[in-house]
Protein backbone atom coordinates (compact mmCIF):
# COMPACT_ATOMS: atom_id res chain seq x y z
CA UNK A 1 0.00 0.00 0.00
CA UNK A 2 1.11 3.75 -0.74
CA UNK A 3 2.59 5.15 2.38
CA UNK A 4 0.33 8.03 1.92
CA UNK A 5 -2.25 5.77 2.80
CA UNK A 6 -1.15 4.05 5.89
CA UNK A 7 -1.97 5.07 9.45
CA UNK A 8 0.67 7.41 10.02
CA UNK A 9 1.70 8.11 13.38
CA UNK A 10 2.11 12.08 13.49
CA UNK A 11 4.73 12.85 15.85
CA UNK A 12 7.24 10.34 13.22
CA UNK A 13 6.91 13.19 10.90
CA UNK A 14 9.10 16.65 10.97
CA UNK A 15 8.07 18.22 14.44
CA UNK A 16 7.04 21.75 12.86
CA UNK A 17 6.29 21.40 9.37
CA UNK A 18 5.51 24.67 9.00
CA UNK A 19 7.43 27.94 10.24
CA UNK A 20 7.06 31.69 9.23
CA UNK A 21 10.16 33.60 10.10
CA UNK A 22 9.32 37.67 9.86
CA UNK A 23 7.49 37.21 6.84
CA UNK A 24 6.36 40.09 5.10
CA UNK A 25 4.92 41.17 2.07
CA UNK A 26 4.36 44.68 0.84
CA UNK A 27 2.62 45.83 -2.17
CA UNK A 28 3.19 48.95 -4.44
CA UNK A 29 0.20 50.95 -4.54
CA UNK A 30 -1.48 50.55 -7.47
CA UNK A 31 -1.60 53.80 -8.91
CA UNK A 32 1.21 55.18 -6.84
CA UNK A 33 0.04 56.03 -3.71
CA UNK A 34 1.60 54.45 0.03
CA UNK A 35 2.38 50.66 -0.47
CA UNK A 36 0.33 48.66 1.06
CA UNK A 37 1.79 46.27 3.91
CA UNK A 38 -0.27 42.74 3.72
CA UNK A 39 1.57 40.85 5.64
CA UNK A 40 3.82 43.07 8.47
CA UNK A 41 5.98 40.40 9.87
CA UNK A 42 4.48 37.10 10.81
CA UNK A 43 6.36 34.56 12.77
CA UNK A 44 4.04 31.40 13.54
CA UNK A 45 4.65 27.61 13.86
CA UNK A 46 2.41 24.97 12.89
CA UNK A 47 3.29 21.78 14.05
CA UNK A 48 3.14 18.85 11.41
CA UNK A 49 -0.47 16.07 11.78
CA UNK A 50 -2.77 19.13 12.91
CA UNK A 51 -5.20 21.01 11.89
CA UNK A 52 -4.89 25.00 12.12
CA UNK A 53 -7.11 27.59 11.85
CA UNK A 54 -6.40 31.34 9.92
CA UNK A 55 -8.79 33.73 10.23
CA UNK A 56 -9.52 37.53 10.18
CA UNK A 57 -11.44 40.12 8.70
CA UNK A 58 -11.21 40.97 5.31
CA UNK A 59 -7.68 42.32 3.84
CA UNK A 60 -6.28 40.96 6.97
CA UNK A 61 -3.62 39.31 4.72
CA UNK A 62 -4.79 35.80 4.99
CA UNK A 63 -4.56 34.94 1.20
CA UNK A 64 -1.66 36.51 1.02
CA UNK A 65 -0.45 34.21 3.77
CA UNK A 66 -1.37 31.26 1.84
CA UNK A 67 -0.02 32.28 -1.13
CA UNK A 68 3.25 32.60 -0.06
CA UNK A 69 2.64 29.34 1.71
CA UNK A 70 2.56 28.03 -1.99
CA UNK A 71 4.48 30.07 -3.53
CA UNK A 72 2.47 31.98 -5.26
CA UNK A 73 3.58 34.82 -4.15
CA UNK A 74 7.35 35.94 -3.17
CA UNK A 75 7.63 37.52 0.02
CA UNK A 76 9.09 40.50 0.66
CA UNK A 77 11.36 39.47 3.24
CA UNK A 78 11.46 36.56 5.80
CA UNK A 79 11.32 32.33 5.46
CA UNK A 80 8.47 30.40 4.37
CA UNK A 81 9.78 26.77 5.47
CA UNK A 82 7.00 24.06 4.47
CA UNK A 83 8.55 20.61 5.48
CA UNK A 84 11.86 21.58 5.78
CA UNK A 85 12.40 23.73 2.51
CA UNK A 86 12.73 27.30 2.48
CA UNK A 87 9.60 28.34 -0.29
CA UNK A 88 10.52 31.86 -0.33
CA UNK A 89 14.13 30.57 -1.83
CA UNK A 90 13.31 29.00 -4.31
CA UNK A 91 12.44 29.21 -7.80
CA UNK A 92 11.86 27.20 -11.22
CA UNK A 93 11.78 23.21 -10.83
CA UNK A 94 12.97 23.73 -7.44
CA UNK A 95 10.07 25.48 -7.01
CA UNK A 96 7.46 23.16 -8.74
CA UNK A 97 9.26 20.42 -6.90
CA UNK A 98 8.90 22.34 -3.21
CA UNK A 99 5.00 22.52 -4.13
CA UNK A 100 4.23 19.38 -4.40
CA UNK A 101 4.16 18.97 -0.94
CA UNK A 102 1.23 21.07 -0.42
CA UNK A 103 -2.13 20.58 -1.80
CA UNK A 104 -4.31 23.10 -1.77
CA UNK A 105 -8.43 23.04 -1.53
CA UNK A 106 -10.66 26.29 -2.72
CA UNK A 107 -14.09 27.40 -2.09
CA UNK A 108 -15.34 26.07 -5.45
CA UNK A 109 -13.27 23.62 -6.25
CA UNK A 110 -13.49 24.74 -10.32
CA UNK A 111 -14.18 21.47 -11.17
CA UNK A 112 -13.62 20.59 -15.54
CA UNK A 113 -17.22 20.11 -16.56
CA UNK A 114 -16.40 17.65 -19.07
CA UNK A 115 -14.43 15.57 -17.35
CA UNK A 116 -15.48 12.53 -14.93
CA UNK A 117 -14.86 12.93 -11.08
CA UNK A 118 -12.11 10.74 -11.06
CA UNK A 119 -10.73 12.11 -14.67
CA UNK A 120 -10.63 15.35 -12.35
CA UNK A 121 -8.88 13.73 -9.51
CA UNK A 122 -6.49 12.58 -11.80
CA UNK A 123 -6.12 15.51 -13.61
CA UNK A 124 -2.74 16.94 -11.45
CA UNK A 125 -1.06 13.67 -11.98
CA UNK A 126 -1.46 13.94 -15.91
CA UNK A 127 -0.13 16.58 -15.26
CA UNK A 128 2.91 15.14 -12.88
CA UNK A 129 3.56 12.88 -16.14
CA UNK A 130 2.60 10.17 -13.57
CA UNK A 131 2.14 6.86 -15.56
CA UNK A 132 -1.35 5.45 -16.39
CA UNK A 133 -1.63 2.51 -14.23
CA UNK A 134 -0.20 4.39 -11.22
CA UNK A 135 -2.69 7.04 -11.78
CA UNK A 136 -5.92 4.97 -12.21
CA UNK A 137 -4.20 2.88 -8.71
CA UNK A 138 -3.99 6.05 -7.01
CA UNK A 139 -7.22 7.32 -8.18
CA UNK A 140 -9.27 4.73 -7.12
CA UNK A 141 -7.50 5.16 -3.59
CA UNK A 142 -8.34 8.39 -3.66
CA UNK A 143 -11.91 8.22 -4.47
CA UNK A 144 -12.31 5.52 -1.94
CA UNK A 145 -10.47 7.40 0.82
CA UNK A 146 -12.71 10.76 0.11
CA UNK A 147 -16.15 8.57 0.12
CA UNK A 148 -16.97 9.07 -3.43
CA UNK A 149 -17.74 5.30 -4.61
CA UNK A 150 -20.11 4.91 -6.94
CA UNK A 151 -19.85 8.68 -8.03
CA UNK A 152 -16.59 8.48 -9.70
CA UNK A 153 -17.82 8.72 -13.03
CA UNK A 154 -20.56 11.08 -12.52
CA UNK A 155 -19.97 14.47 -14.27
CA UNK A 156 -19.80 17.42 -11.59
CA UNK A 157 -23.22 18.71 -12.94
CA UNK A 158 -24.70 15.14 -11.69
CA UNK A 159 -22.70 15.85 -8.28
CA UNK A 160 -23.93 17.77 -4.64
CA UNK A 161 -21.72 20.80 -3.51
CA UNK A 162 -20.35 18.26 -0.89
CA UNK A 163 -19.55 15.57 -3.71
CA UNK A 164 -17.97 18.17 -5.92
CA UNK A 165 -16.17 19.58 -2.54
CA UNK A 166 -15.13 16.04 -2.08
CA UNK A 167 -13.34 15.46 -5.59
CA UNK A 168 -11.55 19.08 -4.88
CA UNK A 169 -10.01 17.64 -1.82
CA UNK A 170 -8.99 14.37 -3.48
CA UNK A 171 -7.74 16.48 -5.88
CA UNK A 172 -5.46 18.70 -3.72
CA UNK A 173 -4.65 15.24 -2.03
CA UNK A 174 -3.99 13.34 -5.50
CA UNK A 175 0.47 14.62 -5.26
CA UNK A 176 0.57 13.05 -1.60
CA UNK A 177 1.44 16.47 0.00
CA UNK A 178 2.20 17.00 3.66
CA UNK A 179 0.13 19.61 3.68
CA UNK A 180 -3.87 20.82 2.65
CA UNK A 181 -4.32 24.66 2.57
CA UNK A 182 -7.99 25.06 2.13
CA UNK A 183 -9.29 28.56 1.47
CA UNK A 184 -12.64 28.79 2.48
CA UNK A 185 -13.51 25.25 1.66
CA UNK A 186 -17.07 25.04 3.54
CA UNK A 187 -18.37 28.49 2.66
CA UNK A 188 -20.33 27.64 -0.07
CA UNK A 189 -21.82 24.48 1.79
CA UNK A 190 -25.25 24.19 3.52
CA UNK A 191 -24.71 23.54 7.57
CA UNK A 192 -25.03 19.75 7.13
CA UNK A 193 -23.00 19.11 4.48
CA UNK A 194 -20.46 21.32 6.03
CA UNK A 195 -20.50 18.80 8.59
CA UNK A 196 -20.15 16.20 6.23
CA UNK A 197 -16.47 17.37 4.85
CA UNK A 198 -15.32 19.09 8.53
CA UNK A 199 -15.72 14.93 9.24
CA UNK A 200 -13.66 14.47 6.34
CA UNK A 201 -11.13 16.53 6.84
CA UNK A 202 -10.42 15.22 10.25
CA UNK A 203 -10.76 11.56 9.11
CA UNK A 204 -8.07 12.54 6.87
CA UNK A 205 -5.79 13.99 9.10
CA UNK A 206 -6.23 10.50 11.12
CA UNK A 207 -5.44 8.42 8.71
CA UNK A 208 -2.44 10.26 6.92
CA UNK A 209 -1.25 12.44 9.37
CA UNK A 210 -1.43 15.14 6.77
CA UNK A 211 -1.33 18.91 8.23
CA UNK A 212 -4.38 20.90 8.02
CA UNK A 213 -4.66 24.71 7.11
CA UNK A 214 -8.08 25.92 7.13
CA UNK A 215 -8.48 29.69 6.67
CA UNK A 216 -12.21 30.63 7.24
CA UNK A 217 -14.25 33.18 8.44
CA UNK A 218 -17.04 30.50 10.26
CA UNK A 219 -16.18 30.10 13.79
CA UNK A 220 -18.21 26.82 13.79
CA UNK A 221 -15.45 25.59 11.51
CA UNK A 222 -12.90 26.51 13.82
CA UNK A 223 -14.92 25.46 17.23
CA UNK A 224 -15.85 21.74 15.07
CA UNK A 225 -12.10 20.72 13.53
CA UNK A 226 -9.36 23.08 14.66
CA UNK A 227 -6.11 22.38 17.13
CA UNK A 228 -5.32 26.02 16.63
CA UNK A 229 -6.16 29.41 15.37
CA UNK A 230 -4.25 32.24 14.29
CA UNK A 231 -5.71 35.28 14.54
CA UNK A 232 -4.79 38.17 11.65
CA UNK A 233 -5.37 41.38 11.72
CA UNK A 234 -4.03 44.17 9.64
CA UNK A 235 -1.16 41.80 8.68
CA UNK A 236 -0.20 40.69 11.89
CA UNK A 237 -0.74 38.05 14.24
CA UNK A 238 -3.31 39.22 16.70
CA UNK A 239 -3.68 35.85 18.86
CA UNK A 240 -2.64 32.29 18.40
CA UNK A 241 -2.56 29.42 20.22
CA UNK A 242 -3.94 25.98 20.89
CA UNK A 243 -7.82 26.44 20.51
CA UNK A 244 -9.08 25.50 23.78
CA UNK A 245 -6.61 28.51 25.21
CA UNK A 246 -8.02 30.99 22.85
CA UNK A 247 -11.59 30.03 23.21
CA UNK A 248 -10.35 30.41 26.93
CA UNK A 249 -9.10 33.08 27.36
CA UNK A 250 -11.89 35.65 28.09
CA UNK A 251 -9.66 39.04 27.71
CA UNK A 252 -7.88 37.39 24.02
CA UNK A 253 -9.93 39.27 21.06
CA UNK A 254 -11.50 36.12 19.95
CA UNK A 255 -13.26 34.35 22.88
CA UNK A 256 -16.37 36.18 22.47
CA UNK A 257 -16.85 35.13 18.60
CA UNK A 258 -15.81 31.46 19.42
CA UNK A 259 -17.98 30.99 22.44
CA UNK A 260 -20.33 34.23 21.98
CA UNK A 261 -22.93 34.92 24.73
CA UNK A 262 -26.30 35.26 23.49
CA UNK A 263 -28.07 38.02 24.58
CA UNK A 264 -30.00 37.57 27.63
CA UNK A 265 -33.20 39.34 28.87
CA UNK A 266 -33.86 42.43 29.70
CA UNK A 267 -35.56 44.16 33.65
CA UNK A 268 -33.83 41.23 35.64
CA UNK A 269 -34.54 42.60 38.87
CA UNK A 270 -30.99 40.41 40.35
CA UNK A 271 -27.42 41.46 40.49
CA UNK A 272 -26.27 39.88 37.09
CA UNK A 273 -22.34 38.93 36.63
CA UNK A 274 -20.90 36.94 33.59
CA UNK A 275 -18.46 34.17 34.39
CA UNK A 276 -16.29 32.60 32.20
CA UNK A 277 -15.19 29.05 33.38
CA UNK A 278 -13.65 25.81 32.41
CA UNK A 279 -10.01 27.07 31.08
CA UNK A 280 -8.03 27.16 34.76
CA UNK A 281 -8.71 25.94 37.94
CA UNK A 282 -11.28 23.72 39.72
CA UNK A 283 -14.11 25.37 38.22
CA UNK A 284 -15.43 22.95 35.35
CA UNK A 285 -19.29 23.14 35.00
CA UNK A 286 -21.85 25.44 35.91
CA UNK A 287 -23.19 23.38 38.65
CA UNK A 288 -19.93 24.53 40.26
CA UNK A 289 -20.76 27.65 40.08
CA UNK A 290 -24.52 27.84 41.14
CA UNK A 291 -22.92 25.52 44.40
CA UNK A 292 -20.29 28.70 45.22
CA UNK A 293 -23.43 31.15 44.82
CA UNK A 294 -25.42 28.83 47.26
CA UNK A 295 -22.28 28.99 49.88
CA UNK A 296 -22.65 32.80 49.72
CA UNK A 297 -26.36 33.05 50.71
CA UNK A 298 -27.01 33.66 47.32
CA UNK A 299 -29.90 31.56 44.65
CA UNK A 300 -27.70 31.72 41.17
CA UNK A 301 -29.82 31.05 37.87
CA UNK A 302 -28.94 30.78 34.40
CA UNK A 303 -30.27 33.64 32.01
CA UNK A 304 -27.52 33.56 29.07
CA UNK A 305 -25.04 30.63 28.91
CA UNK A 306 -23.49 28.82 25.55
CA UNK A 307 -21.01 25.80 26.86
CA UNK A 308 -18.81 23.82 24.34
CA UNK A 309 -16.64 21.21 24.79
CA UNK A 310 -13.64 21.55 22.98
CA UNK A 311 -10.59 18.85 22.47
CA UNK A 312 -13.00 16.49 25.55
CA UNK A 313 -12.99 20.27 27.82
CA UNK A 314 -16.31 22.15 28.84
CA UNK A 315 -15.72 25.57 28.08
CA UNK A 316 -18.55 27.65 29.00
CA UNK A 317 -19.92 31.02 29.21
CA UNK A 318 -22.92 32.09 31.71
CA UNK A 319 -24.64 35.10 32.68
CA UNK A 320 -26.16 34.28 36.50
CA UNK A 321 -28.59 36.76 38.29
CA UNK A 322 -28.21 36.31 41.68
CA UNK A 323 -30.82 36.93 44.51
CA UNK A 324 -30.68 35.99 48.02
CA UNK A 325 -32.95 33.42 49.46
CA UNK A 326 -36.00 36.00 50.35
CA UNK A 327 -35.67 36.43 46.03
CA UNK A 328 -34.37 40.45 47.01
CA UNK A 329 -31.01 40.61 44.65
CA UNK A 330 -27.60 39.99 46.89
CA UNK A 331 -26.05 41.83 49.66
CA UNK A 332 -23.17 44.17 47.83
CA UNK A 333 -21.01 42.35 50.39
CA UNK A 334 -21.32 38.51 49.32
CA UNK A 335 -21.71 39.54 46.00
CA UNK A 336 -17.85 40.90 46.67
CA UNK A 337 -17.02 37.53 48.63
CA UNK A 338 -18.16 35.46 45.47
CA UNK A 339 -16.62 37.23 43.11
CA UNK A 340 -13.31 37.43 44.95
CA UNK A 341 -13.72 33.20 45.25
CA UNK A 342 -14.56 33.01 41.79
CA UNK A 343 -11.24 34.84 41.07
CA UNK A 344 -9.11 32.53 43.16
CA UNK A 345 -10.61 29.50 40.97
CA UNK A 346 -9.45 30.75 37.81
CA UNK A 347 -13.54 31.84 36.65
CA UNK A 348 -13.54 35.13 35.28
CA UNK A 349 -16.46 37.02 36.70
CA UNK A 350 -18.06 40.86 36.01
CA UNK A 351 -20.70 41.93 37.22
CA UNK A 352 -23.01 43.31 34.68
CA UNK A 353 -23.34 47.16 34.82
CA UNK A 354 -26.54 49.69 32.95
N1 LIG B 1 -1.62 42.21 -5.72
C1 LIG B 1 -1.90 43.16 -4.82
N2 LIG B 1 -1.55 44.45 -5.02
C2 LIG B 1 -1.81 45.41 -4.12
N3 LIG B 1 -2.42 45.17 -2.92
C3 LIG B 1 -2.79 43.91 -2.65
C4 LIG B 1 -2.57 42.84 -3.57
N4 LIG B 1 -3.03 41.69 -3.02
C5 LIG B 1 -3.55 42.04 -1.81
N5 LIG B 1 -3.40 43.36 -1.59
C6 LIG B 1 -3.80 44.09 -0.36
O1 LIG B 1 -3.23 43.40 0.74
C7 LIG B 1 -4.15 43.39 1.86
C8 LIG B 1 -4.42 41.95 2.27
O2 LIG B 1 -5.16 41.31 1.22
P1 LIG B 1 -5.61 39.77 1.29
O3 LIG B 1 -6.22 39.46 -0.04
O4 LIG B 1 -4.45 38.95 1.72
O5 LIG B 1 -6.72 39.81 2.44
P2 LIG B 1 -7.72 38.63 2.94
O6 LIG B 1 -7.52 38.53 4.42
O7 LIG B 1 -7.51 37.42 2.13
O8 LIG B 1 -9.15 39.27 2.65
P3 LIG B 1 -10.54 38.51 2.22
O9 LIG B 1 -11.10 37.89 3.49
O10 LIG B 1 -11.38 39.64 1.73
O11 LIG B 1 -10.23 37.51 1.17
C9 LIG B 1 -5.38 44.14 1.38
O12 LIG B 1 -5.26 45.48 1.83
C10 LIG B 1 -5.29 44.07 -0.14
O13 LIG B 1 -5.92 45.17 -0.73
MG1 LIG C 1 -8.75 36.34 0.78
Amino acid sequence: MNQCFSRVDPRCLNPVVITLDSLTKVFPAPGGGDPVVALGGIDLHLDAGRIHGIVGRSGAGKSTLIRCLTGLEKPTSGRVEVGGTDIAALDGSALRAARRNIGMVFQHANLLDSRTAAQNIAHPLEIAGVPRAERERRVAELVELVGLTGREHNHPAQLSGGQIQRVGIARGLAAEPKVLLCDEPTSALDGGTTRQILGLLKDLRERLGITIVIITHEMGVVREVCDTVTLLEDGRISQTGDLLDVAGDPHGPLSGELIPLPPAPTGIDAVLVNCDYGQTGRFRTTEDLIRLAEAHGAHASIVAGIIETINGRQVGRVQLALRNHDDKPISPEGLAAFLTELDAEGVVAKEVTA
